[in-house]
């Protein structure tokens, strides 16, 4: 009985050991089968982010690849244009936003293509940084000569230095550059003489030397880090400051140093303001404005559009320079006196032939070696002559001479 019961006990335990057992291995199944799927689910969780990372590498390396074949299909160009004989000019212009650089450019470039060169033509929307980085462009890809309005004449010296260092010679185009020896040749209007040219319009105009006066000017010029601004302004003021210490002429506004009478940029809007400003601090009890003095025609187009506004007295003697065409407009309906023109023509022909000379080992047209020391040496310089254009003469000088045509300034 004893033994019946013993054996009963071990059978009863042996299944319970069993169940027990079967149990834990099915469980521990089932935490192998979760441990599995959460493996599986991780795996593919980092698949997922591989795949993603694949994906992102593999268009990483698609855009290299494009970038490569980019620069690859530049250098072919380059390759092409060398094989052809052909090479390469990089112009580097400030604004796409004022009329004259638009002319000049296109003149430019279209020169020099007839001339049988590859051009790079960029303007970097008066920044000088966009500016650097262009003509960084420019030299990697090859340029051989270099064409340059700078926008600060500050600024250039350490890409031009990347220049030299290639032996890529640059033309100060009408702006000189200043503080490098990077600069190899400078074309340009004479600026000094078309401030004079402003001044003595505005002392003839108003017979200085033979009315009593006193009459009232004000004065508006360029921007502060363009080297020409201060020659525009020096010529004008050698002129008219001899008349202003005497009294005949009065600088009503007291606006008369250069800091105070610059524009930055150059900028329309600017003018204009400082003009309302101007004319509502000092004109607006109907004193008469006799002369106002803008170094260009996108100053004096602020200021025409101020007087249009707020003046009611005799128009005044207004200079500008440039014959930009909504100024020669203005110059036609009496709103404006006189432009300096700088017939861009002359200047691209002059940066041509300069361009020829260089490349082709020749001697470089010339005809100043004294007037423009940039801060570190004189550059060899080629002036244009500039003249005045008013309501008397434009035709001839704009229109029978093919500057403009008669639709356009209509
Ligand atoms: C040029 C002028 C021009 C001005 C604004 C000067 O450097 O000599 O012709 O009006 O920049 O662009």
């Amino acid at each position: 009985m004893t033994k019946r019961f013993i054996s009963l006990l071990l059978a009863a335990s042996m299944v319970l050991a069993l169940a027990l057992c079967g149990c834990s291995s099915s469980s521990k199944e089932t935490e192998r089968k979760k441990r599995k799927s959460k493996k599986t689910e991780k795996t593919k969780v980092t698949e997922t982010v591989d795949d993603d990372d694949d994906k992102k590498s593999t268009k990483k390396n698609k855009d290299k690849d494009k970038d490569k074949d980019k620069d690859k299909d530049k250098d072919k160009d380059k390759d092409k244009d060398k094989k052809d004989g052909k090479q390469r000019v990089g112009i580097s212009f400030p604004t796409k936003d004022l009329f004259r650089w638009n002319t000049d450019g296109e003149n430019l470039k279209n020169h020099l293509e007839a001339a049988g060169y590859v051009v790079d033509l960029q303007y970097a929307n008066n920044d000088v940084y966009t500016q650097m980085s262009q003509i960084e462009d420019m030299i990697q890809t090859g340029a051989d000569v270099l064409v340059v309005a700078a926008i600060n004449g500050d600024s250039l010296g350490t890409v031009l230095g990347e220049a030299q260092a290639k032996n890529i010679p640059v033309i100060a185009y009408d702006r000189m550059i200043l503080n490098t020896d990077a600069v190899s040749y400078y074309v340009s209007f004479d600026n000094y003489e078309t401030g004079v040219i402003q001044g003595e319009y505005i002392r003839d105009s108003l017979e200085l030397d033979e009315k009593d006066g006193p009459f009232r000017m004000e004065i508006f010029t360029g921007d502060p880090s363009d080297n020409n601004a201060l020659f525009f302004y020096s010529g004008a003021m050698d002129v008219l400051r001899p008349y202003i210490d005497s009294g005949k002429l009065i600088v009503t506004s007291g606006q008369i140093d250069f800091d105070f009478v610059a524009t930055a940029g150059w900028k329309t809007e600017l003018a204009q303001n400082r003009m309302d400003a101007i004319l509502s601090a000092f004109y607006s009890d109907g004193t008469q404005l006799d002369a106002v003095l803008c170094s260009n025609d996108s100053t004096a187009l602020g200021v025409e559009n101020s007087l249009a506004a707020f003046y009611v007295g005799n128009y005044p003697v207004i200079t500008g320079q440039d014959c930009d065409l909504a100024n020669v407009k203005n110059i036609i309906a009496g709103k404006q006196s006189m432009s300096v023109f700088k017939d861009t023509r002359t200047m691209v022909d002059q940066t041509t032939q300069m361009v020829e000379a260089i490349l082709e080992g020749k001697d470089v047209p010339i005809n100043d070696n004294t007037t423009y020391n940039n801060g570190v040496k004189v550059i060899p310089s080629f002036l244009c002559t500039p003249i005045f254009v008013d309501a008397n003469n434009y035709r001839q000088i704009l229109i029978e001479s093919g500057y403009y045509t008669e639709d356009q300034i209509m």
